[in-house]
């Protein structure tokens, strides 16, 4: 149990114990300003509110009966009837003594879950760009955090390999493999081949029309069409594979079900939607209209999901999917990575899902949107011709500019550290500086801002992690089993405990909220706390007694792992120097 639920908890009964109505809160809180205890119980006020009485007078009585003995070595009330509690130190040393990897470091088990966690998803017709970027890393890192806590994760990356593009894409593929072409070569760049069949399709009718036609013969299962097809997913999924090796994101093959699985059961949702007289026939269109998203003057909100033509649309296969992953993989929650533009079709598709049966309905169905990547001129990021910038571009970029500053900093490196450190330390930064802020906002790209080696950045993390783990070299120790005989003295060990047995709780958070900034802020709290411990708690200097060398040892290898563990958490590496 967190430290903040064990004194909710002696909170409650020394309120109920003081005739408070149950309902009335303790409201603990980390206390903010020095002098005020390390946590405080705001409860007392609004209660005295609710009881028509004196605030401090009835702050007194709760105190009369708190039980804090072996917790608190000190309780105060300060102004109009806050209670001050002062942790005390044996109690923070017996605390953090229990935090261990076996202990998961102090996060609680749920009763597991199973989570489907659908991610990335990138549209396979294009090379992935900056657009799937913030997708990959925040699902990947609460995916992480929720696994890490003992659910049952499963991934989804609901690729789009489907639709009328691709008719297009493999009449060109056809032509250019007639002329000799390797399809491996012709589709090295995604973008280009692209824009070479957009532009064949746009200046020459007959290969249009071939194009339209080779649309209908896939989705009837022609079996040519369906080759080439399937060599040209096959390579674009090795594009985004790629990618993911780069940016250490943990979806795999097998995490591969994209729209066209769920093609033979697009009729089915049809049907079903219109035994229940939920789909009705408008101009042609099969459309269900939902009055549960009416706008201000009262019109039902529309989804197509059969066009006139017959062709079934975008939300028709997320009907399709939210089905198969709550009957099927028999989710108890799913949790949708995909851009804040996005927000009113999984909204549609939440409601008509629920409304048709399609999902259990205990599920829980979230959409956790995200802002736009941002250039440093405040509009959406581009390259300097005003073009899309591909992802593997930019991670390219990262490692080239980490290694730069790392070669700075370490002349004596050889290249080949260089080069590994320096590809922690640009995936890291660019990772982290997305994970950092809050999601729902749109944010600005920065190089240098992210790679800077102060603030709240990736590099800062790592680096606070090698200087933890430089002083076991020095001291010529192996760290594995010292956490034991931890005593807390000084006011700086009790700060860097305090933080150190928060992570629990904020490791709940991010897999509550799903909201990775949470985390970052955490670490980067906890590095600043390392940070003025070491300055202010010499460790290895002469004249340090042995206990007290030993106590802070362990303090440092707790940091060290607490570090370590919630990098990885955001999918972040750590390395021994920098
Ligand atoms: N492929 C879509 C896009 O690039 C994202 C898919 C998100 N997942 C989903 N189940 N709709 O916009």
């Amino acid at each position: 149990m967190s430290i903040k639920s064990l004194l909710d908890q002696r909170m409650l009964s020394a309120m109920a114990a003081t005739n408070i109505p149950e309902d009335c809160p303790a409201n603990i809180a980390v206390s903010t300003r020095a002098g005020f205890g390390d946590f405080q119980a705001n409860g007392a006020m609004a209660a005295a509110k609710r009881l028509k009485t004196n605030p401090r007078e009835l702050a007194q009585k709760i105190l009369e009966n708190l039980d804090l003995s072996g917790i608190a070595d000190n309780v105060d009330i300060a102004g109009p009837g806050f209670i001050n509690i002062h942790l005390a130190p044996e109690f923070l040393s017996e605390q953090l003594q229990l935090l261990s990897v076996a202990n998961k470091l102090g996060t609680n088990t749920p009763t597991p879950q199973t989570i489907v966690v659908d991610y990335s998803s990138p549209n396979l017709a294009k090379e992935m760009h900056v657009g799937h970027l913030r997708s990959t890393i925040i699902g990947d890192a609460v995916a992480r955090t929720l696994e890490y806590l003992g659910h049952n994760i499963i991934r989804q990356n609901h690729m789009g390999d489907w639709g009328t593009q691709f008719g297009m894409l493999i009449a060109e593929l056809e032509e250019q493999l007639g002329e000799g072409e390797q399809a491996e070569l012709a589709l090295g760049d995604l973008e280009i081949f692209y824009q070479q069949s957009k532009k064949h399709f746009d200046d020459n009718p007959d290969f249009a029309d071939k194009a339209r036609n080779y649309v209908v013969k896939l989705q009837s299962g022609d079996a040519h069409c369906r080759t080439l097809w399937q060599q040209f997913i096959d390579i674009s999924v090795a594009h985004s594979e790629a990618i993911y090796r780069d940016l250490n994101v943990t979806l795999t093959h097998t995490d591969i079900r994209p729209e066209s699985a769920y093609n033979d059961d697009l009729a089915n949702v049809l049907s079903d939607l219109q035994q229940q007289k939920l789909a009705v026939e408008d101009q042609g269109a099969q459309v269900v209209f939902l009055k549960e998203l009416a706008d201000k003057k009262g019109n039902p909100s529309p989804v197509i999901v059969q066009k006139s033509g017959g062709g079934y649309l975008y939300a028709t296969t997320d009907l399709a999917s939210l089905r198969y992953r709550s009957g099927t993989l028999k989710a108890n929650r799913i949790l949708y990575f995909i851009d804040a533009r996005q927000s009113l079709h999984m909204k549609q598709v939440f409601t008509l899902a629920k409304k048709a049966g399609f999902v259990t309905d205990n599920i829980c169905l979230e959409h956790h949107p995200f802002g736009t990547m941002m250039g440093k001129d405040g509009k959406p990021f581009k390259t300097r011709s005003g073009g899309t910038v591909k992802l593997t571009d930019l991670l390219q970029e990262a490692v080239e500019r980490a290694g730069t500053l790392v070669k700075e900093k370490n002349p004596a490196s050889t290249s080949g550290e260089i080069a590994e450190i320096g590809r922690k330390v640009g995936i890291g930064a660019v990772k982290y500086a997305d994970l950092s802020k809050t999601r729902t906002n749109d944010y600005i790209f920065d190089w240098e801002t992210m790679l800077s080696f102060e603030g709240n950045t990736a590099p800062y993390l790592q680096y606070a992690y090698t200087r933890i783990r430089s002083i076991f070299r020095k001291a010529g120790i192996e760290p594995s089993g010292i956490i034991q005989n931890i005593s807390i003295a000084e006011q700086q060990e009790k700060a860097l405990a305090l933080k150190l047995l928060q992570f629990g709780e904020v490791v709940q958070q991010v897999a509550d909220d799903a909201y990775p900034h949470v985390l970052c802020n955490y670490l980067y709290e906890l590095a600043s706390a390392y940070m003025v411990f070491y300055e202010h708690c010499p460790i290895l200097k002469d004249g340090i007694p042995p206990q007290v060398r030993d106590s802070r040892l362990a303090i440092c290898q707790l940091t060290s792992l607490v570090m370590a563990q919630g990098l990885d958490l955001l999918g972040i590496e750590v390395m021994e120097q920098m």
